[in-house]
């Protein structure tokens, strides 16, 4: 493949990747999105793998036997991962980013020899220390990131003594570190390599401090603050590779994950600095900061709420982290589909945190078909709650729950919820009394005004669904 062919493969996939990012911004478009990104990404690795930058290479049979073992491991795990281990998923896969670049880095270093010379030597020695640094905080923090998505550590934060001025003594060591590194790297002394190395673990070890100290609720803010790290430690790694296409995607995964990540943060009503820094979701001092229940509760049967959903003309449906637990997404559209047949006008909100990850509840919707245009935004829909006759909370918990606006000791304090308690009636489905990811307790569930459905949310859906049919 002819250089010039190469440039224009590039080219056409950086359009194309930037038309994925369009089609992605909206469910209806989602897929031509995703299908842009496809063809995006195959044109790339085509243009990559026959093009002059690795065309002195005669291995070509290590590449697809490498290229086949990832898509075979990427085949497996999409076909066998849970909707709900979806965040999991896309944790780790921001580790290997990260790692990628870290070994990117090393080896661009070592092979280095004589290609670059003066000022352009010094760039790609600084090309190869910030890469490897965003790789090493990228893979360990994703890691962590990962292992408090899937439960396998806990999620409460953990705050050493004095951790801001730690981090800002390991900022110190590595600025110091990295001087060290261009002043040996220039004399040409193997022992640059000493700095490198103890850069690579200071940078691991800050990773892994920044995700253990964020606490339960603020978790989604770390996720797509990783998703932007991925990024430029793939545009780090294109910077290294001297390959532009990956430069500009890192930098278009970048700038958008770090878009996502204010769209989160004002979601939850945060600082992106101090989220980053720790701190938030680690006070529980307040009266609901525990799991402590708080008065009596109202229980409900299915054909009590069959009849007040019949009876009922604004309904207004809640999807949480429950809903994909149970995979209830499908019945809920049954039930939606019924109720409307019946004249009863019925909506979703959707809180930008619910789930696990962001547009969580969309992509579950989607799945079943129900209709974009009675699915809302929290910021659409939260004034509309005084109107409401039945809000229908499914496996949702912390997104529902009025101690953010009434507790300011609540590790939630301060996140927008979706108000549904200033309706006429709640029906919370869920199986127990147990918390949210946040770990609070839930002052809704005690309301007079609540009443709870308890079950698995697509058990208790399924019976609904026969009692409104049968009505
Ligand atoms: P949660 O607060 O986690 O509450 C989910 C509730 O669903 C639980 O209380 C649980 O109660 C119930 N549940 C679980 N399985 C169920 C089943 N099979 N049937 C019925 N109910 C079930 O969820 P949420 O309200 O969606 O809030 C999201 C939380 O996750 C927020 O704190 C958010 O900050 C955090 N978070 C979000 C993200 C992103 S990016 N969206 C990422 C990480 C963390 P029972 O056990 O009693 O059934």
């Amino acid at each position: 493949m002819s250089e010039g062919l190469v440039t224009v493969s590039y080219i056409g996939a950086t359009i194309l990747f930037i038309l994925t990012l369009g089609g992605l911004s909206n469910q209806e478009t989602a897929r031509r999105g995703n299908i842009y990104g496809i063809v995006g990404m195959t044109l790339a690795i085509v243009a990559t793998v026959f093009g002059p930058a690795v065309s002195g290479i005669t291995s070509y049979i290590i590449i697809a036997v490498m290229m086949g073992a990832g898509a075979a491991v990427g085949i497996i795990l999409a076909r066998k991962v849970e909707m709900t281990q979806m965040p999991e998923l896309v944790a780790i896969l921001h580790s290997l980013v990260g790692l990628a670049a870290v070994l990117v880095g090393y080896v661009s270093f070592m092979g280095d020899s004589g290609t670059y010379t003066g000022v352009e030597k010094v760039i790609h020695e600084v090309e190869i220390y910030v890469g490897i640094l965003i790789g090493a905080v990228t893979f360990s923090g994703s890691v962590i990131a990962f292992g408090k998505l899937s439960g396998k550590i806990g999620g409460n934060p953990l705050l050493l003594p004095a951790r801001h001025w730690l981090n800002l003594g390991l900022l110190l060591i590595t600025i110091w570190l990295g001087s060290w590194f261009l002043s040996a790297a220039e004399a040409h002394s193997a022992s640059a390599f000493i700095p490198l190395i103890f850069m690579t673990i200071i940078a691991l070890a800050f990773g892994v401090h920044m995700v253990m100290a964020i606490g339960g609720a603020d978790m989604p803010v770390v996720v797509s603050m990783l998703n932007s790290y991925s990024g430029w430690a793939a545009s780090a790694t294109g910077f290294m590779l001297s390959n532009d296409l990956l430069i500009v995607v890192g930098a278009l995964v970048g700038s958008s994950g770090a878009i996502l990540s204010y769209i989160m943060c004002r979601a939850m009503n945060r600082n992106f600095i101090s989220v980053i820094a720790g701190g938030f979701g680690t006070t529980s001092g307040g009266s609901s900061g525990g799991d402590e229940e708080q008065g009596e509760i109202q229980a409900i049967e299915t054909d009590e709420v069959a009849q007040i959903l019949s009876d009922a003309s604004e309904v207004m449906i809640i999807p949480g982290y429950g809903m994909a637990v149970a995979q209830a997404q499908h019945t809920v559209n049954e039930i939606t589909q019924s109720l409307r047949k019946k004249g009863v006008n019925v909506r979703f909100g959707i809180h930008p945190v619910a789930g696990r990850m962001p547009g969580h509840m969309n992509v579950l919707l989607a799945e079943a078909k129900v209709p974009y245009d009675i699915v809302f935004e929290m910021d659409e829909i939260n004034e509309d709650f005084p109107d409401i006759d039945v809000s229908v909370v499914i496996g949702a918990n912390d997104i529902v729950n009025p101690s953010a606006q009434e507790d300011p000791n609540s590790p939630i304090a301060g996140m927008p919820v979706l108000e549904c308690w200033k309706g006429k009636t709640t029906v919370v489905l869920k199986r127990s009394m147990a918390t949210g990811y946040a770990g609070v307790q839930n002052p809704l569930f005690f309301k007079e005004n609540t009443r709870m459905y308890f079950g698995d949310a697509k058990e208790s859906l399924d019976s609904l669904l026969k009692a409104i049919q049968s009505d």
